[in-house]
């Protein structure tokens, strides 16, 4: 064979974009609209190509959009669950189509840790310390009973589930802080408003302090409270959770004491992640965002840079 007959061929290796299946649980809140933003910038940012549904709070939706993604044949599926329970199935099947699976924001809860590559987002029960550290330093140990009411966010939600265990483990040395009233109000302005118009009523003047797991709630309960003519911030000691910008502002009106944060900004994460796993990295099994809490002392040196 002549020498000059080697045929060389250099094969240029096909680059085909990885496609991302995220299913978003909803758009209750301020937060989860930056939540969405962020990971729909950040996938338009790269070569990462998303396929985005929105399921509108509810887990069969969620399931159905995952059993789709599967159809679909995409390369990683990502999921931001509504709760935690009743994943197992889904991601069996899931795992046996051999697609890698991101769980983002909230957890769920399954016995297999091999259902899901990693997790990224917040330490929900670290807010809720963070809450819970601050109302101790706010009010001192009294001897008449101090009121407390709770917003809770999404019965059965991971932030709703953390948040409320961390704050109570901070506060339960003090007995003299006490639950009045907590109940569900789903994340949102419209639930916060009526649960807590609803507290005034039934504890009206005996409650101290609200602490509400999200800004949304608040902003609803922050209405409720004025209108029975008490003035939030100083007759109630309020603590919110998320720190939307709307809720820096309403800080530096006084109206609020204390935000912990919690970051939505998880589209670079999540982009990066989706990348390494295709490429086949291996991941941390908990990616966890570092976060901050506000203060009315510090709140208003945040409101100019803040992006939602
Ligand atoms: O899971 C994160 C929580 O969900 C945010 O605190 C809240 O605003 C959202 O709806």
């Amino acid at each position: 064979v002549a020498e000059d007959s080697h045929v060389v061929s250099i094969a240029t290796p096909i680059r085909k974009e990885p496609v991302l299946g995220f299913s978003q649980l909803g758009s209750e809140s301020e937060w989860r609209i930056a939540n969405s933003s962020s990971i729909k910038n950040s996938a338009i940012e790269s070569d990462v190509k998303l396929i985005f549904q929105n399921a509108e709070q509810s887990q069969e939706k969620q399931i159905e959009a995952i059993r789709e993604f599967v159809k679909q044949k995409v390369d990683v599926i990502a999921i931001a669950p509504v709760v935690e329970t009743g994943w197992e199935y889904i991601l069996k099947e899931v795992k046996q189509a051999g697609i890698p699976v991101i769980i983002i924001d909230r957890l769920v809860d399954v016995t297999d840790p091999s259902l899901y590559v990693t997790h990224i987002g917040s330490d929900f029960y670290e807010e809720g310390r963070k809450a819970g550290k601050y109302l101790l330093d706010k009010l001192p140990k009294s001897n008449k009973p101090i009121g407390i009411v709770e917003l809770k966010g999404t019965e059965g939600s991971t932030p709703s589930i953390a948040r409320g265990k961390g704050f109570r483990d901070v506060i339960s040395s003090r007995t003299d802080l006490q639950f009045l009233k907590s109940e569900n109000a789903d994340f949102t302005v419209a639930k916060g408003k009526e649960v807590m118009k609803k507290f005034l009523k039934e504890t009206g003047r005996d409650i101290r302090v609200l602490y509400s797991h999200n800004d949304d709630m608040t902003f609803g309960a922050l209405e409720a409270i004025e209108e029975y003519g008490l003035v939030p911030g100083k007759d109630i000691v309020v603590i919110t959770v998320d720190g939307t910008r709307k809720a820096l502002e309403k800080m530096n009106e006084g109206k609020i004491n204390l935000v912990v944060e919690c970051n939505p900004l998880l589209g670079p994460n999540l982009i990066q992640a989706v990348k390494e796993v295709v490429k086949g990295s291996t991941l941390p099994k908990r990616i966890v965002t570092p976060e901050n809490v506000f203060t009315q002392v510090t709140a208003a040196g945040e409101i100019a840079a803040r992006s939602y």
